[in-house]
């Protein structure tokens, strides 16, 4: 049976955790393939709202098996301190599996995400400061911890000892901090390891078992299309493939055992940390729409940065990740515009261009062009189908749908979980 990807398609935070959440009844298993901490995920059930960052949104259906899978970096601390929290709310996370093949995020991980990003001044990234890139970087170079070091006492004492007496040079020379002592970590760690062993498990046999079975899998994408460290805005992206080829190597399943692609897509476009953004409006209208939308940071709590829909981006992300569907949220917040432009190409240098510069020094200079679709004034929270749209919007989503090459599934009116409108099934 189908395995299936969700997926951001633009910067991030296009309402995945809502649309992971909404499937819930759907699916047997939900697993976090790529990212950690850095991402957040806010869900919404009745007047309950949830901050997840490392735990799969699955994490609060009762039925669903939640998976942190391999190519996912963990903060040991920042886990503990989630599974702590949702239990302290009544939402118990006993299900939850986490791969002995992930990798760990240290202390180290983060004090040199921190002091980068420093020394970079101006060209910074705007990371969310939680080890992300330096854990990624070890990962790569073969220097890094793995969840299943902590059950051997000997090995992660050597491989912390290793790591340490590289970057606690680093820290002290290069950047002029103090050294992080090798033994506080090992033990802080070992604390870790008798907490998380309950939970450790060979993930990649768990998931395909289950498809084996028959189960619905579906493997939940944190970031977004253009975070993506290959097919990103790089180097403004995260350390990781949020792509839903991503989605295999993080888990351990093969290509073809993914039947569908679920492109999670918002009616604007928003990013947070530096990079080039062709849309984005640094006007009141703008602001207009971090206020109206609430565009503020799960993570950190920084200002999302607002534009209009991009739908050269749109189209890309279908390419790249094979999107079979989209999911399209917030519409419910572009209500009570008079107009609603929609990027439909870029202009660079004075030509125009239809799909994504091949350089990065080319998108750096592309500018929107625009065409303007007429807004609506109608409240649409209450909507419950597609007919029940304003004419208007209808026509925005069949517009946005043309350009970017592949089918709206499912139309987002508010982040409750069934502010939601099914055009088709997603699973
Ligand atoms: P994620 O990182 O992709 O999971 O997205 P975030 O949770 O960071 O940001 C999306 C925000 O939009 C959350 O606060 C959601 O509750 C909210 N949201 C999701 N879908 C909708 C929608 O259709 N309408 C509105 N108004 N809010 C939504
Ligand atoms: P979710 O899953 C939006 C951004 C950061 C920064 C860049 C690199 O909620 O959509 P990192 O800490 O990953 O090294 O930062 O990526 N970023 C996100 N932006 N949503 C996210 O996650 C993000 N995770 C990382 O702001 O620009
Ligand atoms: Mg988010």
């Amino acid at each position: 049976m189908p395995a299936v990807v969700l997926v951001g398609a633009q910067w991030g935070d296009e309402g995945k955790g809502k649309a992971t959440d909404l499937l819930g009844d759907k699916v047997d298993y939900v697993v976090r393939y790529q990212g950690g901490n850095n991402a957040g995920h806010t869900v919404v059930i009745g007047d309950q709202s949830y901050a997840l960052h490392l735990l799969p949104s699955g994490v609060l259906s009762e039925k669903v098996v939640p998976i942190i899978g391999n190519g996912v970096v963990i903060d040991p601390g920042a886990l503990i301190g989630e599974i702590e929290g949702l239990q302290a709310r009544g939402v118990s996370c006993e299900k939850l599996l986490i791969s002995a093949n992930a990798h760990l995020i240290m202390p180290h991980h983060k004090a040199l995400d921190r002091v980068t990003e420093r020394y970079l001044g101006k060209a910074r990234i705007g990371t969310t400061g939680r080890g992300i890139g330096p854990a990624y970087g070890d990962k790569i170079a073969r220097m890094g911890i793995r969840v299943q070091d902590l059950f051997d006492p000997g090995i992660l004492q050597k491989k912390v000892e290793g790591a340490l007496n590289e970057k606690n040079q680093v820290l002290t020379k290069v950047y002029n901090r103090r050294g992080i002592p090798q033994e506080q970590v090992v033990e802080e760690y070992l604390a870790y390891a008798e907490r998380l062993r309950p939970y450790v498990a060979d993930t990649s046999l768990v998931i395909n078992k289950a498809l084996d079975q028959d189960k619905v899998v579906l493997l939940e994408g944190a970031q977004g299309t253009l975070l993506d460290v290959d097919h990103g805005t790089y180097p403004f992206v995260t350390s990781s493939a949020p792509t839903s080829g991503g989605a295999c190597a993080g888990s351990g399943v093969g290509p073809t055992r993914i039947t569908k692609v679920i492109g999670i897509l918002k009616a604007y476009t928003t990013r947070v940390g530096s990079g080039p953004f062709p849309t984005e409006l640094e006007d009141e209208m703008g602001d207009w729409l971090r206020t109206t939308g609430h565009e503020y940071g799960v993570t950190t709590g920084r200002n999302r940065r607002c534009g209009w829909f991009d739908a050269v981006i749109g189209r890309y992300a279908t390419r790249v990740n094979g999107v079979t569907d989209f999911f399209l949220t917030k519409l419910d917040v572009l209500s009570g515009l008079e107009t609603i432009p929609v990027c439909v190409g870029y202009e660079i240098d004075g030509v125009r261009v239809d799909e994504i510069p091949m350089t990065q020094t080319e998108f750096h200079h592309a500018t929107p062009i625009y065409e303007e679709f007429p807004g609506w004034q109608q409240d649409i929270t209450g909507a419950t189908t597609f007919e029940d749209l304003p004419a208007n919007a209808q026509a925005y989503v069949r517009a946005l749908e043309k350009m970017v090459g592949a089918p709206i599934s499912a139309i987002g009116v508010g982040p409750g979980r069934h502010q939601t409108l099914s055009l088709r099934p997603l699973i």
